[in-house]
C-alpha cells in the first residue's frame, strides 16, 4: 500500500479550534478528519491519547486519558473523558483509527489545548482597574495604565489573561500584544456576561526590567454618542475598566504573577476621545514616547482607580478575535474641492485608514468615511448617517482626526471604532496625498476560509465574492447588519447569512459565541430581543421571523457541524421562547404585525404569514431536538404544535382554489413550499403558482425572506435553471444589478437606497455551493457526514466548482461540459459517503475512470429518474464522465 493510501487522522481540532490556549470548557471536544486515498474507507474504532506532556505522548502513554480503543465511527466531537481539568493546564494529544478491516493507522501528530482560567479564585486577586472620571456626553480621553516589573531568568511560558471594557489594547516593553488583533475581548450584554482573552506573550518578555501597559477603550460599554438603539443608556454603562494577570512561568516550575491591583499608575495621552459609532480622535502632540517600556518617568502619572466589578460572569473567549486581516491601496485619490481629498478603495470594507503624514506640528487631519461619492466627486452619506441623534450640533460620525506632532514622517491608524466604507475624504493636508499614504485596512472576526467556489459565469463569481466580503464586514465579534450605520446584531439578518456563514468559513465557534449572547438576552418569560446584544431597545417586541434566529443558528450548528452539546445547551431556553411565542398566538396564527419579509422589491406579504410560518419551524426544530435528547413526550408535543400550526396557517392563508398563499406573493408560496405547508394533492400546484409568477416577471420579487426561500424552492424541485437566471439577470431587481452597479459588498436593498453592505440578502452563496456546484447538505445526516452531490450544468454554465472543508474533511464537486462530454469530479472525506446525482439521460452513458458504472470501485448505481443517473459512492476520488 503506497503512504497514501494508509489512513491518518489529521486536522486535529479541539473544541473548533487548532491548539487553542485559553479554554474555560470543562470537557472539551476533540475532532480530526482521517486523510486516506484508498476508496471506501471506514472508521470501525479510534482510540484518544491525552498527556501531560509531549515525551509522554510520545511514548504513547495517555496518563491523563486515555480511551482505549473505542469502536465507533464517530470522530468529531469526542468528549474529553480524562480527569477534571485544572487551571491553565496543557493537554497534548494524538490519536488513531482502525478501517473495516480491524487495521490500526499510524498516530496523529500531537496537538494540544490549554485551559485558561477557570475559577474566580485563579485571577491571583486582580482588580479591575481603570480612570475615574465623571461621564461627560462627548467622552473622555482614553486612559493609559502602567506597571513595571523585575523578572529573573530562565522563563519558559508567560501568558496574559485580560478582560478589558469595553476594549484593552496591551503592551509590553514597547510592543503592542497580538499582532494585528483588534478590538479584543468581544461584544457582550456586559451586565450578564464578559469575555477574557488569553496571549501568549513568552517571547516578549526578558529577564530583567519589564512594563506592561494597557490602553482601554470605551466600545459597546461605555458609548457616549447618541444614536436610536439607546446603547448609550444601557444599564452595563461604565468608564472603561480592566482586569489582567501576567502569569510568567519558569523552567525551575515556579509560577510569578502579575496582576493588575493599586500599583498601577494611569494618564491619558494622545487619545482624547473614542467612539463606537464617532471614531477616534488623536493629538500626536501628546503621546508619551516610551509609556509602555522600563525606564519611563510616570511620576507624573496618578495611582490607578480600583473600579467596580462588571456585573456579568467572566468567560473565556471561544470564538476567533477581531483582526486586521487586508491592507488595500487606493486605486485613485480626487480631489474634487481644493484641498479636500476622496480615496477610493476600489471595494467596500469594514475597517479604517491607516495613513502617513508628513505635515507641521498642529496640522488636523480628517477622515470622514462614507460609501458613496455625489457626482462632483464629494463623498456622500446620505444613506448611512440617517439614526444618529445628535444633530445640532452635529455628532460625530465614522470620522478619525489626527494631530500631527510635526518633525518627519508619522504613521497612524485608530483602534477602538470601525467604519464601513469604499471611500474616505481627506482633509487638512497640505498636500496631495499618494496611494501608499492612504492605506484601507479591512477589520472582521478573523475566519479561516472553509469554502470556495467559483464557476463558468464571472457575474456569479463576482455575486460570491461580494457575499464574502459583507459576511467579513458584518463579523465583528457578533453578526451585525451593516458596519457603517448600526452595527447591530440584528437577529434575522444572521440566521439568514448562517448557512452561508458555515459554508464559506470556519464560523462555528463564532456562532456559539453568540449562542451565548442570546441566553443572555432571554427574558424569564421566554423573549429575546431583536437585535442581540441589545441595552435595552427593543425588548417587548415579539418578531418571529427574526427572534427565530435562536431556534434556527441552534439548529444549523447541528445540521452543518454535528453540535449536539449547543441542543443540550439551549434546548431548555428554545423551548421557553416557543412557549412564549405560540402563547401570543390566535388560534395558532400570529395575528400581530411583525417583521417580516423586509425590504421586499414591490410585492409586500403578510407579516402574519410570515410569522406563523416561523412558528412552524420553530416547532419542528424544538420536535427534532427533543427527540435527539430522547425527550419523546417533548417532541411528541411540540409535533402536534407543529401539526396544528400548519392546518391554521392553511385554513387561514391558503386559497384552495387558486392554489396561493394570501396574496400569491413568492415569498408566501416558497415559503409554504419549502417548509411542506400545502395539502399534498395541491403542492405541485402551488409550486406552479410560483414558477408561473417568476417566468412571467423574469425577476425575484421579494424582500429578504423570500431571497432565500425562492432560489430553494425552485431547486429542491428541480427549477435550478429558473433560479439561476432569475440570479444571474443584470437588470434591477436582482443581485447582478447590484454588480452592475460596481457592488463589491451585498446591499440592503433591491433599490440601492440605503446601506452597501448588508448580509442578508447573501444565503445566495450557500445555494452557489448546494445547487450550481452541487455540495449538498444531507439533513438527515448532519456535518456532511453523507453528502448530496448534485451539480447543475444549468443556463450558459460550462464548469462550477466548489471546495469544502466540512468537519469531516475535505469535499469537492467539479464539474465541466468539454467537447460533448460531462466531466464530473468528486472527492469525498474518508468514512462518509455521498449520493450523486449525475446528469445523464441513460446511465449507460456514464463511465468513472473509464469504466462502466457497473465495474466502478465503490459505485453503485441507485436508481435512474428522468435525465439523472443516480448512484452512491463511498469516500475518496472519482472521475465521472459522461457522454452527450
Ligand atoms: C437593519 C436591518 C434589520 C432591520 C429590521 C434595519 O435597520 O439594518 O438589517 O434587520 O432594520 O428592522
Amino acid at each position: 500500500m503506497s503512504r497514501e493510501e494508509e489512513a491518518l487522522p489529521i486536522n486535529l481540532r479541539c473544541e473548533y479550534e487548532v491548539n487553542p490556549i485559553g479554554l474555560d470548557e470543562p470537557a472539551p471536544r476533540l475532532s480530526w478528519n482521517t486523510r486516506c486515498k484508498r476508496r471506501g474507507w471506514r472508521q470501525t474504532a479510534y482510540q484518544t491519547l491525552v498527556a501531560s506532556s509531549p515525551s509522554a505522548l510520545a511514548s504513547d502513554h495517555g496518563d491523563v486519558w486515555d480511551s482505549g480503543k473505542v469502536t465507533s465511527s464517530e470522530s468529531i466531537h469526542i468528549v474529553y473523558g480524562g480527569d477534571p481539568l485544572l487551571s491553565r493546564q496543557r493537554r497534548w494529544w494524538k490519536v488513531r483509527v482502525w478501517d473495516e478491516k480491524d487495521t490500526p493507522s499510524a498516530w496523529s501528530d500531537a496537538a494540544f489545548w490549554e485551559m485558561g482560567l477557570m475559577q474566580e479564585e485563579d485571577w491571583d486577586g486582580s482588580e479591575w482597574i481603570g480612570r475615574e472620571a465623571p461621564t461627560t456626553p462627548d467622552g473622555e480621553p482614553a486612559p493609559f495604565l502602567r506597571k513595571e516589573f523585575h523578572l529573573d531568568p530562565n522563563i519558559r511560558l508567560a501568558r496574559i489573561y485580560v478582560c478589558g471594557l469595553a476594549y484593552a489594547e496591551v503592551h509590553l516593553n514597547g510592543k503592542k500584544v497580538g499582532g494585528n488583533i483588534e478590538r479584543d475581548p468581544g461584544y457582550t450584554d456586559f451586565s450578564k456576561r464578559t469575555l477574557y482573552v488569553t496571549y501568549d506573550v513568552t517571547s516578549m518578555l526578558r529577564a530583567g526590567d519589564n512594563a506592561i501597559g494597557a490602553i482601554l477603550g470605551t466600545g459597546w460599554y461605555d458609548v457616549h454618542d447618541e444614536a436610536v438603539w439607546d446603547f448609550h443608556k444601557a444599564p452595563w454603562r461604565g468608564r472603561p475598566r480592566m482586569r489582567l494577570m501576567l502569569a510568567v512561568d519558569y523552567e525551575d516550575d515556579r509560577t510569578e504573577y502579575i496582576i493588575s491591583d493599586s500599583s498601577w499608575k494611569v494618564s491619558t495621552g494622545p487619545i482624547r476621545r473614542d467612539g463606537i459609532y464617532s471614531g477616534e480622535i488623536y493629538d500626536a502632540r501628546m503621546e508619551m514616547p516610551g509609556w509602555d517600556e522600563p525606564g519611563y518617568d510616570d511620576s507624573h502619572w496618578s495611582p490607578v482607580s480600583l473600579l467596580s466589578a462588571p456585573t456579568g460572569r467572566m468567560t473565556a473567549r471561544v470564538c476567533p478575535p477581531v483582526a486586521i486581516t487586508h491592507t488595500i491601496t487606493p486605486i485613485a485619490i480626487s480631489e474634487p474641492k481644493p484641498g479636500i481629498y476622496v480615496v477610493n478603495l476600489g471595494r467596500n470594507i469594514s475597517g479604517h485608514l491607516k495613513i502617513r503624514v508628513n505635515a507641521p506640528a498642529g496640522t488636523v487631519v480628517t477622515i470622514r468615511y462614507g460609501e458613496k461619492t455625489s457626482p462632483d466627486g464629494s463623498l456622500d452619506r446620505s444613506n448611512i448617517d440617517t439614526l444618529m441623534l445628535k444633530t445640532d450640533p452635529p455628532q460625530l460620525f465614522q470620522q478619525d482626526t489626527y494631530i500631527c506632532k510635526g518633525g518627519g514622517e508619522e504613521v497612524w491608524e485608530q483602534r477602538f471604532s470601525y467604519s464601513g466604507f469604499q471611500y474616505a475624504e481627506v482633509t487638512g493636508l497640505p498636500y496631495k496625498p499618494e496611494a501608499s499614504q492612504l492605506e484601507g485596512r479591512f477589520a472582521h472576526t478573523y475566519f479561516e476560509s472553509a469554502g470556495e467556489f467559483e464557476c463558468s459565469n464571472p457575474l456569479i463569481n463576482k455575486i460570491q465574492e461580494a457575499t464574502r466580503n459583507a459576511y467579513l464586514s458584518n463579523a465583528q465579534s457578533i453578526p451585525t447588519d451593516c458596519p457603517q450605520r448600526e452595527k447591530n446584531g440584528w437577529t434575522g439578518d444572521a440566521h439568514l447569512a448562517c448557512e452561508m456563514g458555515l459554508m464559506n468559513y470556519h464560523s462555528a465557534s463564532f456562532y456559539t459565541k453568540w449562542l451565548d449572547d442570546f441566553a443572555d438576552n432571554m427574558l424569564e418569560n421566554g423573549q429575546v430581543g431583536i437585535i442581540v446584544p441589545t441595552g435595552g431597545w427593543g425588548r417587548g417586541d415579539c418578531h418571529p421571523a427574526w427572534d427565530s434566529a435562536y431556534p434556527i443558528v441552534t439548529w444549523f450548528m447541528y445540521l452543518y457541524c454535528g453540535d449536539t452539546r449547543l441542543i443540550e445547551r439551549h434546548y431548555g431556553n428554545i423551548r421557553r421562547y416557543v412557549d412564549y411565542l405560540s402563547g401570543r398566538t390566535e388560534d395558532f396564527v400570529t395575528p400581530f404585525e411583525s417583521l417580516g419579509d423586509w425590504l421586499p422589491w414591490s410585492t409586500v406579504t403578510p407579516s402574519q404569514l410570515t410569522s406563523t410560518v416561523f412558528l412552524y419551524v420553530d416547532a419542528r426544530i424544538v420536535e427534532r431536538m427533543a427527540k435527539l435528547l430522547n425527550k419523546t413526550d417533548e417532541a411528541a408535543k411540540y409535533a402536534v404544535l407543529a401539526e396544528n400550526t400548519r392546518m391554521a396557517f392553511n385554513a387561514k392563508f391558503f386559497d384552495s382554489e387558486r392554489n396561493i398563499y394570501a396574496n400569491g406573493s413568492q415569498t408566501a408560496q416558497s415559503l409554504a413550499v419549502e417548509c411542506n405547508m400545502p395539502p399534498e394533492s395541491h403542492r405541485d400546484a402551488v409550486f406552479a403558482r410560483l414558477t408561473e409568477n417568476l417566468e412571467s416577471l423574469g425577476h425575484i420579487d421579494t424582500g429578504i425572506l423570500g431571497a432565500k426561500s425562492v432560489p430553494w424552492a425552485l431547486s429542491e424541485n428541480g427549477r435550478t435553471d429558473l433560479a439561476y437566471r432569475i440570479i444571474s439577470r443584470t437588470e434591477q431587481p436582482g443581485w447582478g444589478w447590484w454588480i452592475q452597479q460596481g457592488a463589491t459588498t451585498l446591499w440592503e436593498d433591491w433599490k440601492g437606497e440605503n446601506s452597501l453592505n448588508h448580509i442578508m440578502f447573501g444565503d445566495v452563496s450557500n445555494w452557489f455551493f448546494q445547487w450550481l456546484a452541487g455540495i449538498g447538505l444531507d439533513p438527515e445526516v448532519p456535518a456532511f457526514a453523507h453528502i448530496r452531490i448534485r451539480p447543475n450544468p444549468v443556463g450558459d454554465l460550462t464548469w462550477a466548482k466548489a471546495v469544502y472543508d466540512s468537519m469531516h474533511g475535505r469535499i469537492v464537486s467539479d464539474w465541466r461540459k468539454e467537447g460533448g462530454f460531462f466531466h464530473l469530479n468528486i472527492s469525498i472525506p474518508a468514512n462518509c459517503s455521498a449520493t450523486v446525482k449525475i446528469p445523464a439521460s441513460c446511465s449507460s452513458l456514464v463511465t468513472e475512470n473509464g469504466n462502466p458504472l457497473d465495474r466502478a470501485e465503490c459505485v453503485s448505481l441507485r436508481r435512474r429518474e428522468e435525465k439523472w443517473a443516480i448512484v452512491e459512492i463511498q469516500s475518496g476520488d472519482y472521475s465521472f464522465e459522461v457522454r452527450d
